[in-house]
């Protein structure tokens, strides 16, 4: 098979490739659909690829901004990935893998991050799983506080253009101290976030938009929708919180309680939250909430040198780093990392891994110690893992709370 990947010219081949994944999540790359995804994903980060000018695969990548621990780190968010089912196993993903990576490494974006469909594909490609996410189902019976909690915010219901100037600045403090979460443009809520289709809302119901304010000033958000559901004659309805972002503190407790005490909710769900959520300490019975986890976001150290001193370290130290890197071989051999500045070196290595490995310890989600543990690093000297640790641990476990 002769396959050539390209970026998308225009929004005809753009629709082409994206259906490459659309097919699996059963929609159609219709023009109007395709005109607004791209406002997003611009054309020409969506690479397609084409056997016998027929595109067969799609795969592209958001120009995102991401906090890291100390920083934020130009990431390429990799999205909407697909062969099609009448090319697969063949090298699609391989090759289009092979231009995204180049691409991404020849705008300087130091890191890729990705949501996997299934936790066997991407590692090959050197993406680690950097963060765990869970998702929670609560009996509103067992939603009591484990300490009293007087009202002081007010909440009030927007519609979506007040949320598009309110929301933003709640979200942008809160992302700043938290590894994973991704800046967003106007466009960005625009079009996902705050989006509801012009026939009234999607199948799952319309989108709910509270705001929580002290003395009117914004602290905290939340987006839900109702799934009502009635049996004999009593409620069983879901609440789902789509998103729920406050400050850190009181400002979370009471947006919280607000989506506990809603009525006819005998359930409340949410996912993508992260493992230290404050609910396991605000819940009298955090047990019940039935925190169920899987494998978060993955990420890809791009340009070893460059991510690794993009990020912010919580302990001084040095350590050398011998790094295997298959797929992007100008990362390959060893590296020292110290005062927050990582370059070339010719000293003996400390710990040896694969660049996936170097993903996972990213963020802070994963330490060395565990990785060590966990096969996934060599430790060539000892006590270099504890040190490390020390060096990439992270007060906030990484959060990204959309899937993009
Ligand atoms: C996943 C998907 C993109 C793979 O595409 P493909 O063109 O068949 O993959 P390739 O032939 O290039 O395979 C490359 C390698 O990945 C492996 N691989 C591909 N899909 C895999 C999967 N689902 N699980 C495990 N390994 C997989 C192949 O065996 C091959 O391994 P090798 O490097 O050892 O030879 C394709 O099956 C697909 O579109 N799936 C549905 C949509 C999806 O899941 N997209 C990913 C969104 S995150």
């Amino acid at each position: 098979m002769r396959l050539r990947v390209e970026p998308c010219a225009d929004l005809g081949e753009f629709g082409d490739a994206v259906f490459a994944i659309g097919q699996y999540f059963a929609f159609d790359p219709t023009e109007e659909r395709m005109e607004r995804f791209s406002r997003n994903l611009p054309i020409e980060r969506m690479h397609a690829a084409r056997e016998s000018k027929k595109i067969v695969g799609g795969a592209g990548a958001f120009p995102f901004e991401m906090t890291v621990p100390g920083g934020v780190v130009p990431t390429a968010g990799v999205t909407v990935v697909g062969t099609y089912p009448t090319h697969r196993r063949r090298g699609v993903l391989r090759s289009m893998m092979r231009a995204q990576l180049d691409d991404v490494h020849e705008r300087g974006e130091p890191m890729a991050l990705l949501w996997a469909s299934e936790e066997t594909i991407y590692g090959r490609f050197g993406y680690g799983m950097a963060s765990v996410a869970g998702e929670i189902e609560l009996p509103r019976e067992y939603s009591a506080f484990a300490r009293p909690l007087e009202r002081e915010a007010s909440l009030r219901f927007v519609e979506a253009d007040e949320a598009l100037e309110l929301f933003p600045r709640v979200w942008n403090r809160v992302r700043r101290s938290v590894p994973g979460m991704l800046g967003r443009t106007r466009t960005w809520w625009e079009l996902r976030i705050l989006f509801a289709s012009p026939a009234g809302g999607s199948e799952d119901g319309p989108k709910r938009l509270v705001v929580l304010e002290y003395d009117g000033r914004p602290e905290g958000y939340a987006i839900y929708r109702h799934k009502p559901k009635w049996e004999n004659g009593v409620s069983n309805s879901e609440l789902e919180v789509i998103e729920a972002i406050a400050y850190d503190g009181r400002p979370t407790a009471e947006l919280w309680r607000y989506l506990f005490d809603i009525d006819w909710a005998a359930r409340i769900t949410a996912s993508l939250l992260p493992v230290d959520h404050p609910l396991f300490f605000l819940l009298a019975t955090p047990r019940r909430m039935r925190y169920r986890v899987f494998d978060g976001v993955w990420a890809r150290l791009v340009d070893v040198g460059a991510a690794l001193s993009a990020r912010g370290y919580a302990a001084d130290g040095t350590v050398v780093f011998d790094v295997v890197d298959e797929f992007c071989p100008w990362n390959e051999g060893r590296w020292r990392l110290s005062d927050g500045r990582a370059k070339r070196t010719t000293a003996s290595a400390q710990l040896r891994c694969d660049v996936s490995a170097l993903g996972s310890a990213y963020l802070g989600g994963f330490s060395f110690s565990e990785l060590v543990r966990g096969g996934r690093v060599e430790e060539l000297r000892r006590g270099a893992a504890a040190r490390a640790d020390a060096m990439f641990a992270s007060t906030r476990a990484p959060w990204c709370p959309e899937i993009f």
